[in-house]
């Protein structure tokens, strides 16, 4: 994580290329009138972008109702998300798209697909009629548990056809993280597939779900989609494969008029405490949001290629791989496995086979491809690329110029876009054609995003120091809740300042006004760019029996950001050791997946408390910083003194 102290140093500026400025869909002078109308009036600013970005069967009566901390956006107004996404490009002026590339898809076994407008909406339409003869109504949860395929989309968009709110799981949670999520979101139907190919093999996905549905009542049906073609068992009378459904499909759906509220998908994501949240994002503002930022900030044409890296079953996934692109009537590139596979070089491979323009990733990846050697994107063409993103995390300068230098050749703008899931839509970042960049820094919240740096008090932070980031006014994509929990929304989001929403991120701002973003301040760890909660990791290992206790920090970690450190305190009768760590991991994976795995696990037979009982946190993560002592997983380690020095720095 950059320290304030670094980043104070960082002094480089790059204006946007005079010809990037000329061909922007956001020139200087667009942005500059934007920027001030979203200073003055923010709700005139964003009905205007609502008017030009998006299609409505209804208009809105009133753009904004503010009932804090419970907001509405365009109240009364109607409309349809598939529709917007792909009905509208087959129609008058746009009808040329019908047969212009929608998605473009590759497989990690090099096997690819293209879909385009028309035969997506086709697609589309079929599904929507599966299920609806599935029996899923209007409201009615759907949950979606899917490898990188066209088919995660053609899902997301069949629900959005008929109002059914998508719960997308990433693939890469288990079966008991996916049961949990089923049960919360009351999922009606699964759809998955037998599994999908990563690191040049096939992997089950339909397994875990027969495992989650054994603990998951409200689940009527399974669709299946057949991708890996590996032995896959179907429940009869549950179980159907997703082509032999699609068969017998009518290509004939009208897309629903929902209301512009209407709960357009629940995506879980961790926090400080307990279970994952079910964030629950809306139909009307959210589409608005990520319409406009993406063609604002992706400067997206139609002669696009845009690729984000991301995988579906994450916030970047839905707003900027699907839905936020095809709002636009641009082309999403998808692609189904791992950036080093058959070779380190498989990312510019595919930028320059598919003349990819657009590249959306994060910081992990761009650390990682820095490890791996220059020679990778030097021996590929990449001078198609026009425009680069990142998304995740802080990005380190020397990364920020390794990017700007090997991929973006000195000549593409970098956009740095700092938001969450709760956001809905990217909140602060560059307008490529518009501002300077500097280097480590998010530069300044979009148009309409009122954004400031707050002490505890909720008072403004001089510049250059620190604070807490803070959202001071309402925005179209923000979380309308968490799903099923009214009281966990306002205390976690609006109960540290009033009716100013707390994101849970450190920051400051520099003399030029630019925000630079430090990372969480809380209990949440970020590793590779994905959220996961502390208390959720020390829950999943308290939950094997050889463990009594157990603490989970983060300690920095040059390629993954943060890893995650676990010290473990076993039962009296258990050896510490290797065999118990690897115990230890496994039942992790199990709990929650791979991606929540400790990289160091250090047993202690303690755990370092202040007298009041806590857990001395602070402590644990200058320890698992190398910064006292050195760990040694094969014998028990003795915080107590170290505890003794500081506890009365902790408590
Ligand atoms: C957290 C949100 C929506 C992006 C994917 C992650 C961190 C995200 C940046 C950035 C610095 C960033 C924040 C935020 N973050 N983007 N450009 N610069 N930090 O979504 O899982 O909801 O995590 O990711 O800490 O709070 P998420």
């Amino acid at each position: 994580m950059p320290d304030i102290e670094s980043l104070l140093k960082e002094k480089r500026v790059f204006k946007p290329a005079k010809d990037f400025s000329r061909q922007a869909n956001w020139n200087k002078k667009t942005a500059a009138e934007y920027r001030k109308l979203g200073e003055k009036n923010p709700e005139r600013f964003w009905a205007k972008m609502a008017k030009e970005n998006v299609s409505w069967f209804t208009p809105w009566k009133k753009t904004l109702q503010w009932k804090p901390p419970f907001a509405k956006w365009f109240v009364g107004g109607k409309l349809n998300v598939s529709y917007n996404c792909l009905d509208r490009h087959l129609e008058g002026e746009n009808a040329w798209r019908r047969n212009k590339a929608a998605i473009i898809w590759e497989g990690e076994p090099g096997d690819s697909r293209t879909l385009t407008y028309g035969q997506l909406h086709r697609e589309v339409c079929k599904f929507a009629n599966v299920l609806k003869g599935l029996g899923v109504k209007k409201g009615e949860r759907v949950a979606l548990y899917m490898p990188m395929v066209p088919e995660l989309a053609i899902a997301m968009l069949a629900c959005t056809r008929i109002g059914a709110p998508h719960s997308i799981v990433f693939g890469g949670f288990s079966a008991e993280a996916l049961r949990d999520r089923i049960n919360d979101a009351g999922a009606k139907v699964v759809i998955t597939s037998d599994g999908g190919f990563r690191r040049g093999a096939p992997f089950e996905l339909k397994t875990a779900v027969d495992e989650a549905c054994k603990g998951a009542a409200c689940v009527e049906h399974v669709v299946v989609v057949k991708r890996t073609g590996e032995k896959t068992a179907m429940k009869a009378g549950r179980d159907q494969w997703w082509h032999e459904l699609m068969d017998g499909a009518s290509a004939d759906c009208k897309p629903a008029k929902l209301d512009a509220e209407h709960p357009l998908f629940i995506l879980y994501t961790s926090g400080t405490t307990g279970s994952p949240k079910g964030i629950l994002h809306t139909t009307g503002g959210y589409l608005t949001h990520v319409t406009t930022t993406a063609k604002a900030i992706f400067d997206l044409k139609e002669t696009d290629t845009y690729w984000c890296t991301a995988d579906i079953g994450w916030i970047t996934g839905h707003s900027y791989v699907v839905y936020g692109i095809l709002a636009n009537g641009a082309t999403t590139f998808m692609y189904e496995g791992v950036p080093t596979h058959p070779g380190p070089d498989r990312f510019w491979e595919m930028i320059d086979r598919w003349k990819v323009t657009i590249f959306y990733t994060a910081p992990t990846a761009i650390r990682t491809f820095i490890r791996l050697g220059d020679e990778h994107p030097k021996g590929h063409d990449l001078s198609s690329l026009r425009l680069l993103g990142s998304v995740g995390e802080p990005i380190n300068p020397e990364a920020w110029m390794w990017y700007h230098r090997v991929i973006g050749n000195k000549k593409c703008p970098i956009v740095d876009t700092w938001w969450q899931t709760e956001t809905g839509g990217i909140m602060i970042t560059p307008l490529p054609g518009a501002v300077d960049t500097k280097p480590g820094s998010g530069t300044l919240p979009f148009p309409g995003i009122h954004a400031a740096i707050l002490d505890e008090e909720g008072k403004d932070v001089k510049p250059p120091n620190g604070g807490f980031l803070a959202i001071t006014h309402p925005w179209p994509g923000m979380l309308r809740g968490i799903w099923g929990d009214t009281e966990r929304y306002r205390e976690t989001y609006w109960s540290k300042w009033k009716n100013i929403y707390f994101p849970g991120d450190g920051a400051h701002k520099d003399k030029g006004a630019y925000y630079w973003i430090m990372g969480r301040i809380d209990d949440v760890m970020n590793i590779s760019g994905h959220r996961i909660g502390t208390m959720e990791v020390e829950s999943a290992i308290v939950s094997h029996p050889d463990v009594a206790e157990a603490a989970v920090v983060g300690r920095p970690d040059e390629i993954t950001g943060t890893a995650i450190v676990a010290f473990v305190t076993p039962k009296g009768n258990v050896d510490a050791g290797p065999a118990l760590a690897d115990k230890v991991r496994k039942q992790v994976t199990r709990e929650i997946g791979a991606i929540a795995k400790p990289k160091d696990i250090r047993f202690t037979d303690a755990l370092p408390k202040t007298r009041s009982g806590k857990i001395m946190r602070r402590l644990l993560r200058d320890i698992a910083a190398g910064k006292e002592g050195v760990g040694d997983t094969s014998t028990l380690e003795d915080f107590s003194v170290l505890a003794k020095i500081r506890e009365s720095d902790e408590d």
